[in-house]
């Protein structure tokens, strides 16, 4: 029988040297395998004389065992470095601070423009555009402003450098050229609402020289004044989410308009806090009326068929009334701090169905 010495140190070296499990299994088989040098070892001791095979077959039981342990420790080795290996490369670093949320804020005109469109879409109106520089007959002379008009001079328009052919273009002082604009293009029946930029010479805590409106304009050949009621009134209690809102239509003069009206709402002024609702006070938000004949005529539509109504309304007046904003100006301040106590979570789309009033 071969020196079981040197066989053992060799077996115990290659497991030791295993790198991986596969190695580690290979060393395993060229042992104790079946056609392993222990096992074949093993096999020979029948050829023994009775007193050697005892002796010998003890010895190699033992090795045996020796190697197995051998191989079961190797194993734990190898697997435990498997788990390190891992633990290490996947480690998370748990004192990280959570990841952020978005940091950007929806501005409070964006947001009041999506709610007063989300509640006039449902009713069925388009939203239409027009530039913010327009000629005179567009902001003044179309909609029955006529030169000279003392609209025009209260309305502290900007004018821009006369053109050679003495046309004066302006900044437009309202919203209301979009009407004259898409009845243009646009035959009756038209339902469309025009959130835009506005431009007036003036500036103190309710007034900026830029500001926003929004336009309403439906034309067709059955609309009359209790239709421009029911629809102002169901916005007004859409927008600022209170079921019974007291609403008012005030006699009023708008020279596009015929009949007009100022729309107030309910409000109560205690202890100087102004509250929308039920309180016995009045506040003014809007202007409205049936569009004037001759403003249908000026755009080539027929007033003898078709009437409607209009009605406009300053943005940053509805936002500041809803959202508690003392001051107009600070909405072009560009102050983050403004911006993120006033401003809106990306993904929070007013809708009527969502809720306007999250
Ligand atoms: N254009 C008017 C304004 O700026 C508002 C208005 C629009 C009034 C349409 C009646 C109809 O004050």
């Amino acid at each position: 029988m071969e020196n079981l010495d040197g066989l053992r140190d060799e077996v115990l070296a290659s497991v030791g040297a295993a790198a991986d499990l596969d190695a580690l299994e290979g060393a395993r088989i060229s042992a104790l395998g079946r056609k392993g040098r222990i096992t074949a070892l093993m096999k020979g001791l029948g050829a023994l004389a009775a007193d050697e095979r005892r002796h010998a077959g003890q010895a190699l039981n033992a090795l045996q065992a020796e190697v197995v342990a051998a191989i079961a420790r190797r194993k734990r080795e190898l697997g435990r470095g498997e788990l390190d290996a891992r633990l290490a490369e996947e480690r998370v670093d748990v004192t990280l601070p959570v990841r952020p949320g978005p940091s950007g804020r929806i501005h409070p005109i964006s947001q009041t423009v999506d709610e007063v469109v989300a509640i006039f879409g449902e009713m069925g109106f388009q939203v239409a555009e027009g530039p913010d520089i327009e000629d005179d007959w567009y902001n003044f002379t179309a909609l029955n402003i006529p030169p000279e008009h003392p609209a025009r001079q209260e309305m502290d328009t900007f004018y821009l450098p006369g053109a050679k052919d003495g046309s004066r273009l302006v900044l437009r002082t309202h919203t209301s050229p979009v009407q004259i604009r898409t009845m243009q293009e646009h035959a009756p029946p038209l339902r469309i609402i025009v959130p835009g930029r506005t431009y007036r010479c003036d500036s103190d805590a309710t007034h900026s020289p830029m500001f926003h409106q929004v336009e309403g304009l439906l034309v067709d050949e059955s609309t009359h004044f209790g239709h421009l009621k029911g629809c102002l009134i169901e916005f007004c209690r859409a927008y600022f989410g209170i079921e019974d809102l007291p609403v008012r239509f005030r006699p009023s003069y708008f020279p596009f308009t015929e009949p007009s009206a100022e729309v107030d709402i309910g409000c109560s002024r205690e202890a100087g806090e102004l509250k929308i609702g039920r309180g016995g006070d009045w506040l003014e938000i809007l202007g409205c009326g049936m569009v004037n004949p001759k403003v249908l005529e000026n755009c080539g539509v027929d007033p003898a068929r078709f009437q409607g109504f209009a009605f406009g309304m300053g943005l940053e007046r509805i936002a500041m009334l809803k959202y508690g904003i003392a001051d107009l100006r600070t909405f072009f301040d560009s102050d983050v701090r403004w911006l993120k106590h006033f401003g809106f979570a990306a993904l929070d789309i007013p809708s009527l169905v969502g809720g306007l009033n999250r």
